[in-house]
């Protein structure tokens, strides 16, 4: 294959469909985002599930439970693009790719392995987490993949309500009692660094960034996204009246962005080797609901079977 040629088209920015020609770590580079991709989606449901039976509003709950239903469509929406990167030589099987992050093979994003210890979590978590995700996932749906830069578009969409149900929630938060106040303040703390290491380890130590932006599957930088994430959501902690834990944040008139501090990064180092808060609980939960509800999926395999045989007469 010419890996030129091919360099050349994606720098055009074309898109790159399932059947076409692709080089082997462009293919391997892609089952191994987007499947992590899809593994965060459907573990990011867990921490907020913790909250649905105790929203504490019809309104909230609703809105809490249709966020986590959006997370599962993502997933499936994600692990079904994974799945058209499948060839001869290549796994891109969904079941395969969910039994190595259940092995620990395969990583999902560190920020769903801390604990929701309030309701004001799930503010900080819709503002914040889908904050970030938003950011990222604006940002991927330009890569050069069609299959998910279109899933991307279709994502960013739903994020948009995640994300504004999340600062709903702070902003009534922070308009309530002092200690309803203060809650807001102590998820913030608890939350602003972990969703910060979100965007990845800072670029010299990005090990996958300089293919990935040849390939132009990432159009911006771990580092990039970070700051502008800082940049916009600093005026929106304002708003809310709440302060960010990082007593170096100061604006740059020079360079119009915030400088931060150093974040925590053997924290995130821990976390990625399943040493975080809540690494275990997330795993043991995926493997008893897998356990029990084997009997859905087998129905499903077993009812598409049926219709295809009708369908075809078999
Ligand atoms: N958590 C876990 N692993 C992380 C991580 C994080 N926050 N950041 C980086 N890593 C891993 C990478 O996967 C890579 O390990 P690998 O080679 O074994 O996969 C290693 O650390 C080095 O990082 P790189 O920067 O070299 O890796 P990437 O180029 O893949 O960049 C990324 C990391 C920016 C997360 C990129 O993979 C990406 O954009 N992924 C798609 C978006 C995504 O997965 N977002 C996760 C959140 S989804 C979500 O929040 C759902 C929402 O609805 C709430």
């Amino acid at each position: 294959m010419d890996i030129q040629k091919f360099v050349d088209y994606v720098h055009g920015d074309n898109k790159v469909e399932p059947k076409d020609m692709m080089p082997d770590d462009y293919r391997q580079l892609l089952v191994r985002q987007i499947s992590q991709h899809a593994h965060s989606e459907v573990v990011g449901m867990l921490p907020e599930a913790n909250w649905i039976s105790r929203a504490p509003s019809l309104r909230r709950k609703m809105a809490l439970l249709a966020k986590v239903q959006d997370e599962a469509g993502h997933g499936l929406y994600l692990y079904a693009a994974t799945e058209t990167l499948g060839n001869g030589n290549m796994i891109a099987d969904r079941d395969a790719l969910y039994e190595d992050m259940l092995a620990g093979k395969a990583k999902y994003s560190s920020i769903f392995n801390y604990p929701t210890l309030s309701w004001a979590d799930i503010g900080a978590i819709g503002w914040l987490v889908d904050g970030a995700a938003i950011m990222n996932q604006v940002m991927l749906m330009g890569n050069s993949y069609g299959p998910y830069s279109r899933a991307m578009v279709r994502i960013c969409k739903e994020e948009s309500f995640h994300q504004r149900q999340g600062y709903e929630i702070l902003m009534a938060l922070c308009r309530g009692t002092k200690q309803q106040k203060e809650m807001a303040q102590i998820a913030l703390n608890r939350f602003w660094w972990p969703a910060l290491m979100m965007f990845g380890p800072p670029d010299e130590h990005s090990s996958n960034s300089r293919v990935s932006m040849n390939y132009r599957v990432k159009r911006e930088t771990n580092d990039s996204l970070r700051q502008r994430f800082i940049d916009v959501s600093v005026p929106q902690a304002e708003f809310l009246g709440l302060r960010i834990p990082d007593k170096s944040l100061k604006w740059n008139e020079e360079r119009g962005h915030y400088d931060f501090g150093e974040l925590p990064w053997s924290e995130f180092q821990e976390v990625l080797k399943g040493n975080g808060p809540c690494n275990k609980k997330r795993m043991e939960a995926k493997r008893k609901a897998q356990r029990e509800n084997e009997w859905v999926k087998a129905a499903a395999v077993a009812f598409s079977e049926k219709q295809i045989k009708e369908e075809h007469n078999l």
